[in-house]
């Protein structure tokens, strides 16, 4: 078994031509300070935007390079996913006219799949988990004739990924630390790869959901192993298992692998999109969620934190929104018992409204059996300019007379 030093100086050497070969047909993405984000870790925080690459990811980079290496061998290529790998090889097989098929899960989004044809792939919807869609993915490349390209295991499509540490070195002097989400691994390892090489004084972490920590417990038992996921909002780092490259590479050159809860990823793609309206998706926020939720020993720093991806499906969105500008305090659902009688209501709309609480929402129910008699049970959703207002409110509701609580 080839061991993780001598893996990483070959993706290295091989991200190198990567550089060359596919700087023409991607974007090289803005890396940015952000002071509000330095303020709340303790570190001069930087972020590279992938989400604004190409097809939104940093997938079409290793996706560019891995087609381009084998696109005189074959007249074809195949991929099984649902995400970013699908459209990064989509739009590979476009630039370098190579025939490509994507197989999706049946449960596959409309707008994933519309945004996959649009590069000129043929989809094909198959298996309800990814390993039966990967399952039907390798008949296809045996029956065509074609290769199937592997979304992380593979030393090219590493490379590829690694380019963005070349990128990170030009654009910055200096700095200590690189943050980046690991799902099966490849982005770090092309980042640790690179910059072990050309930087080896620069500390690598990788993060991943509390939901899917398959790196983590794999480092643990010293070995790649299975894990089962739970359902989390970043899908993009939903892997069973560590790819067995990428673990030896990340067991050598990455310094700590962190995980972040689901709150913490929806906490931060509403941040970056309130401070720095910036739309990433949960994948793509998981490095800035540990950057700033105390996760990582980066005090006193220069740290770059990768946002890798940008692709959200819009109905996550306004979700995120509400659960984060509930999390701010600037928006709140308080339930109560109101006597059923005229004009209750009317003046606890009055007491919201004169703390300037702008009302969304009001459910009403005085039929339920559960109910105090002659009481409604009420429930207001309203906006508010902060936490503090809410504690008025409920206050002044109890000066009049009616206990309210917070409910969510
Ligand atoms: C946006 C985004 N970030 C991070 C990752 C994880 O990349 P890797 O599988 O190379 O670890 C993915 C994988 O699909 C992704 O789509």
């Amino acid at each position: 078994m080839v061991n993780g030093a001598e893996l990483a100086s070959e993706v290295a050497r091989r991200s190198r031509e990567a550089r060359e070969i596919i700087s023409s047909y991607i974007h090289k993405t803005p890396l940015e300070e952000s002071a509000t984000f330095s303020k709340m870790s303790n570190s001069r925080v930087y972020l590279k935007y992938e989400n604004l690459q190409k097809t939104g990811a940093f997938k079409v980079r290793g996706a560019l390079y891995k087609v381009y290496k084998i696109k005189d061998e074959y007249r074809g290529v195949v991929a099984a996913s649902a995400g970013n790998h699908a459209q990064g090889v989509a739009y590979a097989g476009k630039i370098f006219g190579l025939k490509t098929v994507i197989v999706m899960p049946e449960s596959a989004s409309i707008s994933k799949i519309e945004a996959t044809k649009s590069y000129g792939a043929e989809v094909v919807l198959a298996g309800r988990v990814y390993d039966e869609t990967l399952q039907v993915a390798k008949k296809i490349a045996e029956e065509r004739g074609y290769a199937l390209i592997h979304a992380f295991d593979d030393l090219d499509v590493m490379a590829g990924q690694g380019t963005i540490a070349y990128e990170l070195l030009e654009q910055l002097d200096s700095f200590d630390v690189v943050v980046a989400p690991i799902g099966g691994g490849g982005l770090i390892s092309g980042l640790a790869s690179v910059l072990h090489a050309e930087a080896p004084e620069v500390k690598i972490y990788g993060v991943e959901p509390a939901a899917a920590p398959k790196t983590l417990k794999s480092l643990e038992e010293g070995r790649p192993i299975f894990i089962e996921p739970r359902p989390t909002i970043a899908d993009g780092l939903v892997v069973k298992k560590i790819g067995s490259l990428t673990f030896e590479i990340i067991k050598t050159l990455v310094s700590g692998v962190v995980l972040v809860e689901e709150d913490e990823l929806a906490h931060s793609i509403y941040l970056l999109l309130e401070r720095g309206k910036v739309l990433a998706e949960g994948a793509g926020a998981a490095s800035l969620a540990a950057m700033i939720h105390g996760k990582l020993p980066i005090a006193g720093n220069t740290s770059i934190g990768i946002i890798s991806g940008g692709n959200i499906d819009l109905t996550h969105i306004y979700r995120i929104i509400l659960r984060g500008l509930s999390k701010a305090g600037r928006l709140a659902k308080i339930s109560g018992y109101v006597p059923d009688a005229p004009g209750q209501l009317k003046t606890i709309l009055e007491v919201i409204a004169s703390h300037r609480g702008n009302v969304i929402g009001i459910f009403h129910d005085r039929t339920s059996q559960a109910l105090p008699a002659w009481n409604a049970l009420v429930s207001i959703t309203f906006e508010v300019p902060g936490r503090e207002t809410i504690a008025r409110i409920l206050s002044e509701l109890k000066e009049r007379g009616y206990e309210f609580w917070l409910s969510d």
